[in-house]
């Protein structure tokens, strides 16, 4: 089914030149554009991931080469926590590195307005005054004291439960062993129902081949997960076993919505979910809610349908009314992707449209999505970012627990060069200033970004090159003790970390949220 798309594809990235063309051979020849070339989506489709597990494999956000050899441990005391949280492999930091810090004070706030650009009149940071740390050793010059910032934020997500959502999910028992963190960050404690048909349960040979052990991991994280096993190409059949979950397991009339999501789709909060999507609509109609692509391209190849790492939503009254076509559907069906097959079900069998519903992202973007997230933006869910681009997002998002909405909030700070802190993403700082930037546009930082992607996020603005926008990005949080502290560490790499570089080091600026 890929094969008339990468075609097409291919071949309009290849007129500009012969060489160019020559090069896209060697590129299909070698299989590698499959995966970068903007191929449409795994969306509940179960085994047509399997590429995108090789993708992701091969770009670990840190390079391999720069990551030093485990640090020595130190004796107790030479070190404080927070240096050695900085001191661990994973980071991949350079020996040395240059630190700077800020303490923060949220002020909670009915009437802060999220989306407006904060202006703040003093630096966030002296960048030009860092302490250096020898992470080995742990030998570092006077570390700059904590200034506090207050700054007004949304209040918290209130604790609710859920048990109304029933999430439905296709995957492979590997991606979903690797995934219990990240669903527990957003399903954990909520009563939100959890159902995962995992396709490969019969062929795993590893020393664990039981579903009952992948239930009890999700239940050990609170989520109310049931694992079932499916054969391959079944995976559309999804909807069914939701339906019949709904009214059998989880007591009737409990679930009002069946959420089908990809392994990885990641929500931010079933609060936003619940206030600003699904609250919107009445559950004992028929209803059919998510997104199109934001690359209208793949709108194009596979048709006017909510694209399934966005989320899609289907009232009950909708789900029994495609429940008895099911086979039908499957076998007259010229697409794979369960998100495809559900758009022709409900098209020849309801009378049900989509219904467009904003905050949703499937995110067909490649390569650096920085121009999304510092955009502003206030997504419900996200997805392919740890595939298409690399960026942690479960722990980005870590801060809306202690400010909700507070997520990707924008600040400007005036220093002698500005500084744009895009909450939990990343900090972007901008020589000779940033007052020449239209803030309220999206950076099209993504490989392509054509008047595609116009519908969803134009009109966009140019990428800012290196000389003019410097990116401290998040890598790692730290909640110290609950209700404590969180801890954000953003970090701008050094350039070619490779060539070892005499005095060229990471920098590291830490937000120290005080809750
Ligand atoms: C922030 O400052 C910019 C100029 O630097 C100005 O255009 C904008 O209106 C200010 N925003 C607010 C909310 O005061
Ligand atoms: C950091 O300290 C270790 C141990 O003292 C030393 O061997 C190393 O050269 C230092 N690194 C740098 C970059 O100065």
């Amino acid at each position: 089914m890929y094969a008339p798309f990468v075609s097409q594809r291919t071949l309009k990235t290849c007129l500009p030149g012969l060489a160019f063309l020559a090069f896209c051979l060697l590129l299909l020849a070698t299989g590698k554009s499959l995966s970068g070339s903007g191929l449409p989506k795994p969306t509940f489709r179960g085994g047509a991931q399997k590429g995108l597990d090789r993708q992701e494999n091969q770009q670990h956000p840190i390079p391999p080469h720069r990551t030093p050899a485990e640090r020595p441990k130190l004796e107790p005391g030479r070190c404080t926590p927070e240096i050695e949280f900085l001191r661990r492999q994973e980071l991949g930091l350079t020996d040395n590195i240059r630190y700077t810090r800020r303490c923060i004070k949220p002020v909670y706030s009915d009437t802060v307005d999220r989306d407006a650009v904060t202006n703040v009149s003093t630096p966030l940071v002296n960048t030009a005054k860092m302490a250096t740390i020898n992470l080995t050793s742990c030998v570092r010059t006077e570390l700059p004291p904590c200034e506090r910032l207050e700054l007004h934020v949304p209040k918290p997500y209130p604790a609710k439960k859920y048990p109304h959502l029933l999430f439905g999910v296709s995957s492979r028992y590997e991606r979903m062993q690797n995934s219990v963190d990240t669903f527990g960050q957003f399903l954990s404690g909520t009563g939100a129902q959890l159902y995962v048909i995992i396709e490969d349960a019969d062929k795993q040979t590893s020393t664990d081949p039981t579903l009952t052990k992948l239930q009890q991991l999700y239940r050990d994280a609170d989520i109310q997960a049931t694992f079932k096993h499916t054969v391959d190409q079944l995976h559309f059949i999804l909807v069914r076993s939701l339906l019949s979950f709904s009214q059998t397991q989880n007591k009737p009339g409990v679930t009002k919505w069946l959420g089908i999501i990809d392994d990885d789709t990641f929500i931010t909060s079933l609060h936003a979910l619940e206030s600003r999507i699904l609250s919107q609509f009445d559950p004992s109609k028929p209803y059919w809610l998510g997104a199109l692509s934001d690359d209208f391209h793949s709108v194009n190849m596979w048709g006017f349908m909510a694209f399934g790492g966005a989320g899609v939503f289907l009232s009950l009254p909708l789900a029994s009314q495609i429940e008895p076509h099911i086979e039908t559907c499957m076998a007259r069906s010229r697409v794979q992707s369960g998100d495809g097959i559900l758009k022709e079900c409900i098209y020849r069998y309801t009378r049900t449209k989509l219904t467009i519903v904003d905050g949703l992202y499937q995110h067909d973007l490649h390569g650096d999505a920085s121009g999304f997230y510092e955009s502003g933006v206030n997504p419900v869910t996200v997805h392919h970012w740890k595939s298409w681009y690399q960026d942690p997002i479960p722990k980005m998002a870590e801060i809306s627990k202690v400010c909700g909405d507070c997520w990707l909030q924008r600040w400007k700070f005036r220093g002698i060069n500005d500084m744009l802190l895009a909450n939990g993403y990343s900090i972007a700082e901008g020589p000779g200033g940033l007052d020449k930037v239209d803030l309220s546009r999206i950076e099209g930082t993504w490989s392509h970004p054509t008047s595609q992607f116009d519908p969803s996020y134009g009109p966009l603005r140019r990428k800012l090159g290196p000389a003019r926008k410097k990116s401290y990005k998040l890598v790692d949080v730290n909640m110290v003790a609950a209700g404590g502290e969180l801890r954000q560490i953003y970090v701008h790499r050094k350039p070619d970390a490779w060539q070892a570089e005499e005095g060229v080091m990471d920098e590291v600026i830490e937000l120290i949220w005080e809750v």
